[in-house]
């Protein structure tokens, strides 16, 4: 039995974990040395696939598909058709809407209709080309409009409501409302969508992906291959960068490696182009948000009505948990009395959204953030007035889901010493000044709050495994169902398990996440992986030390307090013997050194269906403060200075969240002013390549980026050494940039709330730049 553990957080000084140490991966990273799945050395023989597709077609049934010169064409081995799946045509997370092939309809552009197999890459892509697929066209539903007009949705629409906003609108002293469009994101992950199958004995697969998901792509493959999961494993080592689109989204590809690798016996690889890539994975939602609020006059919030229009794609995917996070974040920070929070998930010609850093939550949150801002122009009061006046307190503390918001003073301390640390008040004098003295460069300046909910909605998946061996020359393997793509999970559940076993972090020996390990196992996802994978590593590793700790009482018939693990030794009364001594010793008694350990996140009674409970163990919070110039000359934008304050209770390891925070504003801001998605009228994406979708470098990092963790008591619920997770939450510090866009335009006509949508690009600010002097009659 495993002794509960919370005991142990605080006791004796720590040596590995809450250190900033660095990633497992980085001296590799930099080195070209760490491996990813093109990397790998290949079996003999393996043969490269290639998706073939309609290059025209958006949405249409298949009339025919022409594919002998595909096949004669050099280098080809095999042209795959949906007639070649023994299992079945379904690549879905759950919903069973995703055809691996198409197979009558063509349900967006980029749809895949065959696939070829060839000796090499380049041969297979050449003969891709050269097949005749003929469509019988039909009009494409391609935006949230279009789709309210067919009235086509994925799902349900859903609601979360408290009181009556029906009469508390009217009551209201003030009412405003407003349409926003906040645009979508592609991942842009640095290692592309890819997968390698090998065949094995007795028609087995051994397919390694490049997944958050191995558990789900093992289901895929044995799903589409027609064997049962156990002929299957995924192994991941890890990503070149996930970030939410490659927890479902990697599925495909796996599917057709193996199928490739089923169909021919050789070893399989497929990795998609970029732009094929671009073209064929979801992305971040889009959304039309329609909102009302009322507030009394002073600007505190009476009621609120929002409802949330998803382009959610040509299928469910993920979009059901995505959307629900949209709802769950419709609040930001800010108590709504009376609220209805509305959700349509709306079906369109498009590929399938999913899955992005934040799930769902940014967008809900800017809706939030959009909706105070106008309240503070129209008051005339500063908007950080307005968000402290509508913060969540004692006394109002129920998210309109019914959840309390136990820690409603961090949240307040959090942003009133980030107040004070980016000298907010002062600056705002100042860019009222330049502002007053400008007539082309505005600068604008907003600090906005973040508070994200950790946990999966989805309850089931909150629990996580691991499998520990210790080996009788003292080192350690250890294995976990998280998957690794950057974010430093593998280092701090290795931190984890070495101060468990009081070892220094080269005796614990990071391996690839594998299905064969660890089964049933969730996505990495949710920001939760640390917090769930680092738990069951833990409990593993405490069992292992527990059973040696009996055999030591025994051996040298001492009480547990002589007995002490530290700097690599075991410590048994005034003797230090070397860990592997131990181990040894321990062996030739027949004790077990391996164990596998589960845990399961308490205290989630989240029920979709009565939409009561509760959805997330705890939440995270952080505050940013940003500082921006436009040009009203040509929409052209720098972001001047920006300051951060985090919380991430007691971090496992600063140097990596101070990472995870960094990165995930800076993606953030690339969402919000620069990455913008183009579907054209037909329905082709027009922004597949890195030449026409902007991300950030490390250019456009703020020049004045001023970042730290805030200083916490620790998580109050019992997470692994009272940290908080850090993978998502960073992201919605980047709101800040987007209001301070928003406050500089609003400075060229107060009282007025511009029309600003996201993402705030040059060409969308010169509109709403445009748009205000319109208003005010100066254009
Ligand atoms: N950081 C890096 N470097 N690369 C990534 O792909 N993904 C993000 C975040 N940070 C990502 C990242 C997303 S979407 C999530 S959900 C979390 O990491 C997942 O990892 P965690 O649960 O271990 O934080
Ligand atoms: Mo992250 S969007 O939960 O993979």
């Amino acid at each position: 039995m495993t002794a509960p553990l919370e005991h142990l957080d605080l006791a004796g000084p720590l040596k590995q974990v809450r250190k900033a140490l660095p990633h497992d991966s980085a001296e590799k990273h930099v080195r070209g040395t760490a491996e990813y799945i093109d990397d790998m050395v290949e079996p003999v023989g393996t043969l490269h696939v290639v998706p073939g597709w309609a290059k025209d077609a958006v949405r249409g049934s298949l009339q025919s598909v022409g594919l002998e010169d595909v096949k004669s064409a050099p280098g080809v081995v095999e042209v795959l058709t949906v007639a070649d799946i023994r299992g079945i045509n379904d690549c879905s997370s759950a919903f069973g809407d995703d055809p691996v092939l198409a197979e009558e309809e063509i349900l967006f552009h980029g749809q895949v209709v065959f696939a070829v197999v060839g000796e090499t890459r380049e041969a297979a892509r050449k003969a891709a080309l050269k097949a005749k697929i003929e469509v019988t066209p039909s009009t494409p539903i391609l935006t949230p409009d279009d789709a309210m007009d067919a009235d086509t949705t994925v799902m349900p629409d859903y609601q979360f409501r408290r009181g009556s906003p029906e009469t508390g609108m009217p009551a209201s002293e003030e009412v405003l409302s407003g349409t926003m469009y906040i645009g979508g994101q592609e991942h842009f992950y640095l290692e592309g969508q890819i997968a390698m199958a090998l065949p094995q004995e007795d028609g087995g697969m051994l397919v390694y992906s490049s997944t958050q998901h191995p558990t789900e792509i093992q289901h895929t493959v044995a799903k589409v291959l027609g064997v049962p999961d156990a002929a299957v494993t995924a192994e991941v080592r890890r990503m070149g960068g996930g970030f939410g689109g490659k927890e479902s989204q990697a599925n495909q590809w796996a599917a057709l490696a193996a199928l490739a690798a089923q169909k021919t016996g050789r070893a399989c690889k497929m990795r998609l182009d970029r732009d094929d890539d671009m073209i064929m994975t979801g992305k971040r939602h889009d959304f039309k948000v329609e909102w009302k609020v009322g507030h009394d006059g002073t600007g505190k919030i009476r009621a609120v009505d929002i409802q949330f229009l998803a382009r959610c794609g040509y299928s469910a995917d993920l979009s059901l948990g995505v959307n629900d996070r949209t709802m769950f974040h419709a609040d930001s920070s800010y108590f709504y009395p009376d609220a209805l929070i509305r959700s349509r998930r709306l079906r369109t010609d498009t590929c399938s959204n999913t899955a992005f850093r934040g799930f769902g939550g940014p967008q809900g949150m800017l809706a939030a953030e959009r909706m105070i801002d106008a309240i503070a122009i129209q008051t005339g009061r500063d908007p950080l007035e307005i968000r402290k006046l509508n913060f969540y307190d004692a006394e109002h503390n129920l998210t309109p889901y019914g959840m309390p918001v136990e820690e409603h003073e961090l949240m307040l301390d959090l942003v009133e010493k980030l107040e004070k640390s980016s000298d907010y008040w002062t600056r705002r004098e100042e860019v009222a000044r330049f502002n007053s003295q400008n007539a082309v460069l505005k600068k604008g300046l907003a600090l906005t709050p973040v508070k994200f909910g950790i946990s999966f909605t989805l309850k089931q998946l909150n629990q996580a495994g691991a499998l520990v061996h210790l080996y009788t020359d003292g080192s350690i393997h250890l294995n976990h169902g998280g998957t690794e793509m950057g974010q430093g999970l593998n280092q701090k559940v290795a931190q984890v398990v070495a101060e468990e076993f009081g070892v220094t972090l080269d005796k614990v020996r990071i391996t690839a996440t594998n299905t064969s390990k660890v089964p049933n196992t969730a996505p990495t996802a949710a920001s939760s992986g640390t917090d769930l994978n680092a738990m069951a590593a833990r409990k593993a590793a405490r069992e292992i030390k527990e059973r040696l700790i009996t055999y030591i009482r025994e051996q040298y018939q001492c009480g547990p307090e002589a007995i002490h693990f530290g700097d690599n030794k075991v410590l048994v009364g005034g003797e230090a013997f070397p860990l592997a001594a131990i181990a040894k010793q321990a062996f030739a008694a027949r004790i077990q050194l391996s164990h596998a350990g589960f845990y399961a996140t308490p205290g989630i009674t989240w029920d979709r269906d009565s939409v009561t409970g509760r959805p997330f163990f705890y939440f995270a919070y952080g505050g940013a403060c940003s500082e921006v110039t436009i040009d009203t000359m040509t929409g052209e934008m720098s972001v001047d200075r920006v300051d951060i304050l985090h919380d991430v209770g007691h971090s496992l390891n600063p140097a990596i969240d101070l990472g995870q925070i960094e990165g995930g504003f800076v993606q953030g801001m690339g969402w919000l002013t620069t990455e913008e998605l183009v579907w054209d009228e037909k329905g082709h994406l027009r922004t597949h390549a890195p030449s026409t979708y902007k991300i950030p470098t490390a250019s456009d990092v703020p020049e004045d980026f001023r970042v730290d963790l805030y200083e916490s008591d620790g998580n109050p619920q019992a997470t692994v050494y009272r940290s908080k997770a850090v993978g998502e939450p960073p992201v919605m510090l980047a709101n800040s940039v987007f209001c301070a866009v928003n406050d500089a335009v609003a400075s060229l006509n107060p009282g007025e709330v511009p029309a600003l949508d996201a993402p705030a690009t040059p060409e969308a600010i010169m509109k709403a730049v445009q748009d205000m002097r319109r208003r005010k009659g100066t254009q």
